[in-house]
């Protein structure tokens, strides 16, 4: 898709972080944008935003998991615009950080209910209408560097995101003779309000988590996120990525790069002395290259000294006090 001007966008989770970002971008590009939301402050900031812009922007609330709801905001863009979206953007999303051996249902439910969930049910609801409409168009979601990289601390998280970047690629053969492109957006620390989500928007029915979680620890999260990247230029990058027909869009200076050492990995496990090197690997330090890579997914300098950041005294991503059997010592 490379002509946005008089489109419809439709962003879920667009009141906040990267779907605000995203809605603010695709707006300036000329489109109608609907943006979803569940959090109701973040609602009255976004539109005070847009409302002094000018700009033909529409919120409906939208938990990501209510099907009907879905099919209700989808009835409202055509009521709206006359027509389903050009462009759907799938972000909202959640996370949770805890060993994973110490994870609930709850723990899943909630976490792939947004993450993979939130986004199957976007794709069910707009993409059947999105192909009748025969408009071509495109579809992308929000995914996570985790997509690539398996994380013990983030487990429900990291597993959606890699099974939302294997769905996409499924939708990205099917759609194309529709003329309908789609792309996966794989960031790594973005400036969001991701850390309040956990205390927030978390259904009271799906609360019995294993982790710790408590104001310190998303306090300590939240530290962390002031370095990541600002929205609107993670925006920009998604854009330039969607306009060049690029697949998986790493808003990074050496997104192919990165992806290959991570997808060495998987090369690796496929014999039994790859599977021990990359095991031996696991306790080395980075190397030069993969520090200046963390360095840039992370906002902020990384060298050999700076501590992990499952490793602080905070609380953050450890077990529930009670779980005595989840050995901190153990963790990886
Ligand atoms: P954010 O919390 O600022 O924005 C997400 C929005 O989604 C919020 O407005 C929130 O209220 C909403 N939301 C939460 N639960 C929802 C539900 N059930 N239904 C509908 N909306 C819901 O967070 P951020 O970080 O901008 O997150 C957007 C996407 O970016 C997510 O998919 C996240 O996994 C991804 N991401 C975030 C990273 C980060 O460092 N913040 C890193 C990599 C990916």
């Amino acid at each position: 898709m490379k002509d946005f001007s008089g489109k419809i966008a439709f962003i879920t989770g667009g009141a906040s972080g990267t779907g605000f970002g995203q809605a603010q971008i695709f707006s300036e590009a000329g489109m109608k944008v609907v943006f979803g939301y569940v959090t109701e402050s973040h609602m009255v900031e976004a539109m005070a935003y847009f409302k002094e812009q000018k700009a033909d922007v529409h919120a409906i609330k939208l938990d990501v998991m209510d099907r009907e709801g879905y099919a209700r905001a989808a009835d409202e863009v055509e009521r709206l615009y006359g027509s389903p979206p050009d462009l759907l953007v799938l972000t909202a999303g959640v996370n949770a950080f805890g060993p994973v051996e110490a994870s609930t249902y709850e723990d899943f439910d909630w976490v792939v209910g947004v993450c993979f969930w939130g986004v199957v049910n976007g794709l069910i609801t707009f993409v059947p209408r999105m192909i009748k409409a025969g408009k071509g168009g495109h579809v992308t979601a929000t995914l996570s560097w985790g997509a690539f990289n398996a994380d013990p601390n983030a487990a429900p998280y990291t597993a959606s995101k890699a099974a939302i970047l294997n769905l996409m690629e499924s939708y990205q053969k099917a759609l194309k003779p529709y003329g309908i492109g789609v792309s996966a957006l794989c960031p790594a620390n973005i400036k969001s309000r991701i850390y309040e989500t956990a205390l927030k928007t978390r259904p009271e029915h799906l609360k019995n988590t294993g982790y710790n979680v408590n104001e310190q620890t998303q306090e300590y999260l939240a530290s962390i996120q002031q370095h990541g990247m600002e929205p609107r230029l993670l925006a920009e990058r998604h854009k330039m990525g969607i306009e060049s027909g690029q697949f998986i869009i790493v808003p990074y200076s050496d997104g192919p790069r990165m992806v290959e050492i991570e997808i060495e990995r998987f090369m690796l496990y496929a014999s039994p002395e790859g599977t021990r090197l990359v095991e031996d690997r696991r306790g080395q330090p980075p190397s030069e290259e993969q520090l200046r890579m963390m360095s840039e997914r992370e906002g902020y300098e990384i060298t050999l000294d700076t501590p992990s950041i499952f490793t602080t005294d905070s609380g953050f991503a450890k077990a529930r006090g009670d779980l005595d059997w989840v050995d901190g010592n153990k963790k990886p």
